[in-house]
């Protein structure tokens, strides 16, 4: 039994990956500035903290072996075109703080989550973009300081790991979605949040689309995230990896399959103002498939099946609330 740490344990892939640290027999310390926020965590410890603060990072850590860093202010296009400063500031603290604690502490494997928005812009400018590859990330121009700020993270990671003798790993998901993924508030990706319009609407309805709905992206399933991310930190694979889907679709495409999957039958596009973030964004997985002979299988029909089913159950549940609340 490993005594492991998880930031971020209180969101949307830290409380999946909590889950399945525990079904291996480990020991689990679950971190977050919030508590969970759906349902009770299955870590053996779970505390709010904020690791913007060295002195709670560095308590957060205490006795740990494996960190999990996960911890971020975070969000979908709305979220991370409109907060640039807030996002700068407060990721590189955690990362920094995070890290230093691990030092401190002589944290044995540390794995960093880092996000395929830190390629460049200038790739990602045509609808049919070529997959992108690790060594893409330079020269570097992500679109977003959220990319600029993972870019310090993977540094810290790969330097402090260097010099400080801590066996890292550094992943890029590429848009995970699934149960227990934010659905509402505004910092909703676009599977959930087209999930909740859908769910919302009733037939002879047209749900809003953010841009023209051409935009491309992969779209990965929580499951495989969480496979990969124990499929990786067993590897021993030092070098930034990608871990997403290679099935690219359009948003409009995205949005069509939702409504297949809701059962509705007369739902239609609405294409309206919104951040469209990069153009088109695939993953290319030959490295991937390369280190851990494995890459992402779920269908995205399944996959969008699943979450539609959680997220059409999360508006029930709250238009009840809503309405007992008028009683
Ligand atoms: P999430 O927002 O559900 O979880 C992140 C958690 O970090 C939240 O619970 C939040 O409260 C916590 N947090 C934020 N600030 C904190 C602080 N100061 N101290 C302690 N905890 C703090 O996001 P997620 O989808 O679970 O993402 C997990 C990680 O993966 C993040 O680092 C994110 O940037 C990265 N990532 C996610 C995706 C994706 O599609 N979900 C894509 C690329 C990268
Ligand atoms: N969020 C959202 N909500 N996006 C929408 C909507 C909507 O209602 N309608 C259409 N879209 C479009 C966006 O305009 C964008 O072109 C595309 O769907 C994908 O948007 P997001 O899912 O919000 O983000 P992303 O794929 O550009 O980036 C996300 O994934 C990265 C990793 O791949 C973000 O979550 C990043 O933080 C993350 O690092």
């Amino acid at each position: 039994m490993r005594r492991i740490v998880v930031t971020g344990a209180g969101g949307f892939i830290g409380s999946h990956l909590v889950t399945a640290l525990k079904q291996r027999g480990e020991w689990v310390r679950g971190v977050d500035l919030v508590p969970p926020g759906f349902g009770a965590s299955d870590a053996d410890e779970f505390e709010v903290l904020d690791l913007r603060r060295p002195e709670q990072a560095e308590y957060a850590l205490r006795g740990a072996q494996d960190v999990y860093a996960l911890a971020a202010d975070m969000g979908g296009m709305g979220f991370i075109s409109a907060n640039h400063a807030t996002i700068l500031h407060n990721n590189t603290l955690i990362d920094l703080n995070t890290f230093e604690a691990a030092r401190i502490h002589g944290v044995q494997r540390y794995l960093y989550s880092s996000s395929a928005c830190v390629y460049p812009e200038y790739l990602q400018e045509e609808t049919d973009v070529t997959p992108l590859k690790e060594s893409d990330i330079f020269p570097a121009a992500p679109q977003d300081a959220y990319g600029w700020a993972k870019i310090f993270g993977e540094l810290m990671n790969r330097y402090g790991g260097a010099d400080h003798g801590i066996s890292t790993r550094t992943v890029r998901f590429h848009n995970v979605y699934g149960p227990n993924g934010t659905w509402t508030g505004g910092r909703e990706k676009a599977p959930a949040a087209l999930c909740r319009k859908v769910a919302q609407a009733v037939d002879g309805e047209a749900i809003e689309v953010w841009g023209d709905g051409l935009a491309t992206r992969s779209f990965c399933y929580i499951d495989d995230c969480i496979e990969g991310i124990l499929r990786l930190m067993d590897s021993g694979f030092e070098q930034p990896l990608n871990l997403g889907s290679d099935r690219m679709v359009s948003v409009d495409e995205l949005a069509e399959i939702i409504i297949g999957v809701s059962g509705k039958r007369d739902i239609s596009l609405k294409h309206v103002p919104g951040p469209q973030g990069v153009r088109g964004r695939n993953s290319d997985n030959s490295l991937l498939d390369k280190v851990l002979g494995w890459s992402p299988a779920v269908a995205l029909e399944r996959g969008l099946a699943i979450t539609y089913s959680w997220i059409a159950e999360q508006v029930n549940l709250q238009a009840s609330a809503a309405r007992e609340a008028l009683v």
